[in-house]
């Protein structure tokens, strides 16, 4: 017996054919020659659920459909049951439509039953099997942590639950488990693993949801390459299930090479296009803004565009416009003519223009652009202008996979409009011991142990290894502003646990959503999420967030003050 909902009827009268479709897709049903049986037929429309009863025959050569894994069989029905009807859907399943995001929102129900969606989160299923049986393969233990809890920062806002026994009182939804996985550490579980549900009241995004799946992992007596090793197997055997091998060890690269080269703490590996420093070439240019910008501890700096020497007037014209919107000050190009060289600032001078152009490498087919500042403002633009011209110009290759750690990421950044110390990453992130001796002098040189994995130009996961002495957990407290008795109000039963026999430990957090995206060919993460919430924040198909009911609002001593 064929069971499912019907994908498309095609009615010839005395030959009827169904595509019926279910979770391993479709399969051909024909009717044929009995009156009673396409009579029974005739009311069946798309997405009707079916029963069939038939027999299963070899399909002609001339029909035979190998874009199906059912392509060679079809069923020759003998019995047609309808099992329930359905309303025409707003969208069809079968064709490949232009429906609005918010429509199959909406519907949710209906777009999961598209055949991407189903191989979507099949994929997911198996990526999630496969993690589980990994990491129980190395030893880790799978151990569930609250989602009532006290707020853990990672730099967003929390999601509060009003206590309706302690009025006034709420739990926070945990950002990550990362305090909990480091107190299994303390528990002494030695390697902790979880597919974990986190929330984050934060801005969303194609890769960002309010809640999202972590697979996070803690290890004891962890350095940053036993947490290397262990994470690329895993992501090695995400990579097995849709049949990629991929190259391990992954490459590694300092955040500071990252920031200089691609402007971005999460460098695309996939195309060139590098940023190059040319600031020794400009000391004495006869070009005052980048001689200024020398002068005054800036740089100038650059990449090169790969066959973009043809581009018109106008085209250079919108590159300057883009680079100006991404907060440049202005944009130089260079590149070669049939006459010789030209630069739009024309103070550069030949002899300047081919100097740049002979220092980075550009053929006569590329364009030099190049913009002047602080060395890390203008790499920051440079580096959203090189994705925007890479994505625009067709420059990055498909079906490549670039995988990269970056490391030694700063521990604090200082937060202007506070004036104060903000955590990089994350309060527990352990300093490096050489850089130790600047923690009060010079916070902003700390560097951290501290790495994050990246995939193609998105952050697949980040971690640290973690501060185990309570003293460096308290200093580091202090230095984010916490006063102490702030810091034992929030964290005390922390910074207590880590007086009671602490191992050195580490681990990190993948983001199950982006491996999937990405795994998937997709571009957003709400492509591989069942019931995801829109750009707004908004579930369209159940409406959440709503309002309640006003004794429910009583209930949790809450009155609106708006
Ligand atoms: P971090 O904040 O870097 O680290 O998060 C780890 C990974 O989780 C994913 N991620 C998200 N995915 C979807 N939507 C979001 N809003 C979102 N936020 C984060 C990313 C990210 O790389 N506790 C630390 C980990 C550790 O130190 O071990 C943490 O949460 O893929």
């Amino acid at each position: 017996m064929l069971l499912g909902w019907v994908h498309r009827v095609r009615d010839l009268g005395s030959l009827l054919f169904l595509d019926i479709r279910d979770r391993h897709g479709l399969t051909q049903v024909i009717i044929e020659g009995d009156a009673a049986l396409l009579e029974k037929a005739k009311p069946l429309r798309s997405e009707f659920v079916v029963a069939i009863l038939g027999e299963v025959e070899r399909r002609s050569s001339e029909t035979v459909n190998l874009g199906l894994p059912t392509g060679e069989v079809e069923v020759r029905a003998k019995e047609v049951r309808i099992l329930n009807e359905a309303k025409t859907p707003p969208f069809s399943i079968a064709e490949d439509q232009n429906v609005s995001e918010e429509t199959r929102l909406k519907y949710r129900y209906l777009d999961l039953r598209r055949p991407q969606l189903q191989k979507n989160l099949a994929l997911r299923h198996r990526i999630t099997i496969a993690l589980r049986k990994y990491f129980d393969e190395q030893g880790f233990y799978e151990i569930e942590t609250p989602i009532l809890t006290k707020s853990t920062p990672e730099g967003a806002r929390d999601f509060l639950v009003p206590s309706r026994v302690h009025p006034g009182e709420f739990y926070a939804l945990p950002q990550s488990p990362q305090i909990f996985k480091q107190i299994l550490m303390i528990a002494g579980f030695d390697r902790y693993v979880q597919i974990a549900r986190c929330f984050r009241d934060e801005a969303l995004r194609a890769d960002r949801q309010l809640e999202f799946t972590q697979v996070d992992l803690e290890m004891s007596f962890a350095t940053p390459p036993m947490v290397f090793e262990i994470v690329e197997g895993a992501l090695a055997a995400c990579f097995r299930e849709i049949g990629v091998d991929i190259p391990r060890p992954f490459k590694r690269m300092p955040h500071a090479e990252a920031m200089a080269k691609y402007g971005n703490d999460k460098p695309d590996l996939r195309f060139g296009m590098q940023i190059q420093d040319f600031g020794p070439l400009f000391p004495e240019s006869p070009f005052g803004i980048f001689r200024e910008a020398v002068a005054h501890g800036g740089t100038v700096r650059g990449f090169v565009i790969p066959g973009a020497a043809k581009f018109s007037r106008r085209e250079v014209d919108e590159l300057v416009e883009q680079a100006k919107q991404l907060g440049a000050a202005g944009l130089i190009y260079a590149r070669y003519t049939a006459e010789g060289v030209q630069a739009s600032a024309k103070a550069i001078g030949d002899e300047g223009t081919r100097r740049v152009l002979a220092a980075c490498g550009a053929s006569k087919e590329d364009l030099l652009v190049l913009a002047s500042g602080a060395p890390d403002a203008a790499s920051k633009v440079l580096g959203q202008l090189r994705l925007q011209v890479a994505k625009k110009q067709n420059l990055i290759p498909e079906g490549k996979w670039e995988l990269t750690w970056v490391t030694d990421f700063p521990l604090f950044d200082w937060n202007t409009d506070e004036k104060r110390w903000d955590s990089v990453n994350h309060p527990f992130t352990a300093p490096r011991e050489e850089d130790l001796h600047l923690m009060k002098s010079e916070p902003g040189k700390v560097l951290a142990k501290a790495y994050d994995v990246i995939l193609n130009g998105w952050e697949l996961g980040g971690g640290s290894i973690r501060i185990h002495d309570r003293e460096t957990q308290a200093d580091v407290f202090r230095l984010l502003g916490l006063s102490d008795e702030d810091a034992k109000n929030r964290f005390g039963f922390f910074l207590e646990s880590l007086e009671y026999g602490t191992p050195p430990h580490g681990g990190l957090a993948l983001g199950l959503d982006r491996i999937c995206a990405l795994l998937s060919g997709e571009t957003s993460i709400r492509e591989v999420i069942p019931f995801p919430k829109t750009t707004q924040a908004v579930d369209l198909m159940c409406d959440a967030p709503s309002t309640v009911d006003p004794r429910q609002m009583r209930e949790l001593h809450i009155k609106p003050i708006a």
